[in-house]
């Protein structure tokens, strides 16, 4: 995918993982939008960059359908994390994790992003990620990595 010019939209955006994304794709040309809850992203983490922020929670559908659509493509960023929530509240770390990704896939089929999108949709732990200094050089590396049967074409 052409990152340059591209609309990207990133779930959980003001998060560690999520604000690094956040500048390489701006490097890169892209445009982004954040879509996070804030329950553990802070604001600082995406100060000085230029993006669209909206606030709102993968679990809440049709606010996430809502700012999905108009975006060329989705990077998942968002998720429960904190070990002592999830011991104290598993059913929460469960339903964040499980159901609002499933909520991220629905969108980007119902919104036509996973139809669109010229490389279908690529599945990826990026704790299988070696270091690598952009962003480029990390969506290489996934693709080395993760051969066709990672990648699930949505249509
Ligand atoms: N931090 C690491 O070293 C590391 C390593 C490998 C993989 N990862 C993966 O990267 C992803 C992000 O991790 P991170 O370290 O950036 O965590 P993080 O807690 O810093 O970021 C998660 C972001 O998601 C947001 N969020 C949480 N629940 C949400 C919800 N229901 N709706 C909308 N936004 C929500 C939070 O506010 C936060 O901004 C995770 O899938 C994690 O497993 C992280």
């Amino acid at each position: 995918m052409e990152l340059s010019g591209a609309k990207i939209l990133m779930t959980g955006g003001a998060g560690f993982i999520g604000s690094h994304f956040v500048a390489d794709l701006l490097d890169a040309g892209a445009s982004v939008t954040v879509y996070d809850n804030f329950s553990t992203g802070l604001t600082e983490n995406l100060e000085g960059l230029a993006v669209d922020i909206v606030e709102g929670d993968i679990l809440d559908y049709d606010s996430l359908r809502r700012a999905v659509a108009g975006h060329d493509a989705i990077s998942h960023q968002a998720a429960q994390l904190e070990i002592t929530r999830s011991i104290g509240d598993p059913i929460y770390d469960l339903t964040t994790n499980t159901i609002g990704t499933l909520n991220v896939l629905k969108a980007a089929k119902e919104t036509g992003i996973a139809k669109r999108a010229s490389s279908g949709f690529l599945l990826v732990s990026s704790a299988s990620l070696p270091r690598a200094s952009s962003l480029r050089q990390k969506l290489m590396t996934i693709l080395n990595l993760h051969a066709a049967d990672l990648r699930t074409v949505l249509r």
